[in-house]
């Protein structure tokens, strides 16, 4: 029996590898450790909440002693790191949460699971710690580091912690590298659900600068598979790529998604750009598909359109947690730039 540690597990990617993994493999238990910020979610979770496999403890990742205490309370013996703040707008309006979690708790992680002899070690990273690509190329798994956002320059720094980590200890760390994920229960504040839910109440959809801007989309499902297929063969200070093969720029994106909404391009409106705001991301993942025998499996236009059916049928999901804290955030992050449009 695996026994597993996942942090930030109320969180989109995490909730969604818990729920996949406990159905995928009878041999492991999970722990979940997680803050809950305004980004976790215990709901998302409600479908596993009573399996005897499954436990959940609140507790903050830079905290050592709780994190000591869940590692010996369940005599864990794996980890995989998924507690982050992860949004890049919130990082430009204030880094601080950003260095303490991303980093400061990467590293009591680190600390803690190397005190505590734990066996294997998944840091749950993205391709934003690669910079930003022109028109061609790809990132591979070794492209120079180059984050240009506080969030990317956080998740870079946890990166080189952990491979300071295996170099100087032998610690038993592995790093996943994905570019934009996107599938159900995915906070409002990223690209797609986002869209999805402004355009179901038929407000506007705020696109950055000239919305040229690329990303490649890959569903949650396919990183979950590849992030587990890392924690099962990876070795000590290996680092994989994962991207869905499907770059996409976020206008035609958006034009997609209004179609499969049935909603009008005049909700389309173009703001004022992210500072800083990365041009185009791609993945090279053929080391992956290589060495882990893994590649994506859901195309990008299933993935969407099931992925929009979803948002359509938690509509009260997206009510509650569009409530409270996230309006204040919207008008921070979007009330300007609406009002000059
Ligand atoms: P999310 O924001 O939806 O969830 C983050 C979770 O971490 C939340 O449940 C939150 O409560 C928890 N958390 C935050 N700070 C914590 C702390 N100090 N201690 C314990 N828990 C804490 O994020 P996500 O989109 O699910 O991303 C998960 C991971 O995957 C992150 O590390 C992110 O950098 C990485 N990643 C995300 C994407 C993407 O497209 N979303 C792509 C590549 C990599
Ligand atoms: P996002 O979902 O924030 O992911 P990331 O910044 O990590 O790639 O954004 C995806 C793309 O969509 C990115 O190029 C920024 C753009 N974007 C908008 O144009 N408008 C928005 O309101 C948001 C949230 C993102």
């Amino acid at each position: 029996m695996v026994r597993l540690l996942v942090t930030g597990g109320c969180g989109f990617i995490g909730s969604n590898f818990i729920r996949w993994l406990l159905a995928d493999d009878p041999n492991v238990t999970v722990v979940n450790f997680d803050k809950l910020t305004y980004a976790g979610n215990p709901e998302n979770l409600a479908s596993v909440s009573e399996s005897d496999r499954y436990d959940f403890r609140q507790g903050d990742i830079s905290d050592r002693d709780s994190v000591d205490e869940v590692l010996k309370e369940f005599s864990i013996d794996s980890i995989v790191n998924f507690a982050a703040e992860s949004h890049v707008d919130r990082s430009i309006l204030d880094s601080t949460p950003f260095v303490h979690t991303n980093i400061g708790g990467t590293q009591v992680l680190i600390d803690s699971a190397r005190t505590n002899g734990i066996d294997r070690f998944v840091q749950v990273s993205t391709d934003e710690v690669y910079g930003s690509l022109g028109d061609t190329g790809e990132f591979s798994e070794d492209t120079p580091l180059a984050p240009n956002s506080p969030y990317a320059a956080s998740k870079t720094a946890a990166d080189l912690l952990l491979r300071a980590a295996v170099h100087t200890h032998g610690f038993p760390g592995m790093i996943t590298r994905c570019s934009n994920n996107y599938g159900p229960y995915q906070f409002p504040e990223k690209l797609i659900p986002l869209f999805i839910s402004n355009a179901l109440q038929h407000q506007p959809l705020p696109v950055y600068g000239d919305g040229t801007n690329v990303r490649d989309w890959i569903h949650v499902d396919d990183h979950c598979r590849g992030i587990a297929a890392v924690l099962r063969s990876g070795e000590p200070g290996d680092i994989f790529n994962f991207g869905g093969r499907s770059e996409l720029s976020n206008i035609g994106l958006t034009r997609r998604l209004l179609e499969l909404l049935d909603r009008p391009e005049t909700l389309i409106r173009f703001v004022p750009d992210r500072p800083g705001h990365d041009k185009r991301y791609a993945i090279d993942c053929s080391r992956a598909e290589k060495m882990l025998g893994w590649k994506p499996l859901v195309s990008f236009e299933e993935g969407l359109k099931s992925t929009v059916d979803w948002y359509l049928q938690n509509s009260e999901w997206v009510d509650r947690v569009r409530s409270g804290a996230y309006r204040e955030y919207y008008e921070e992050q979007y009330g300007d730039r609406l009002a000059g449009e």
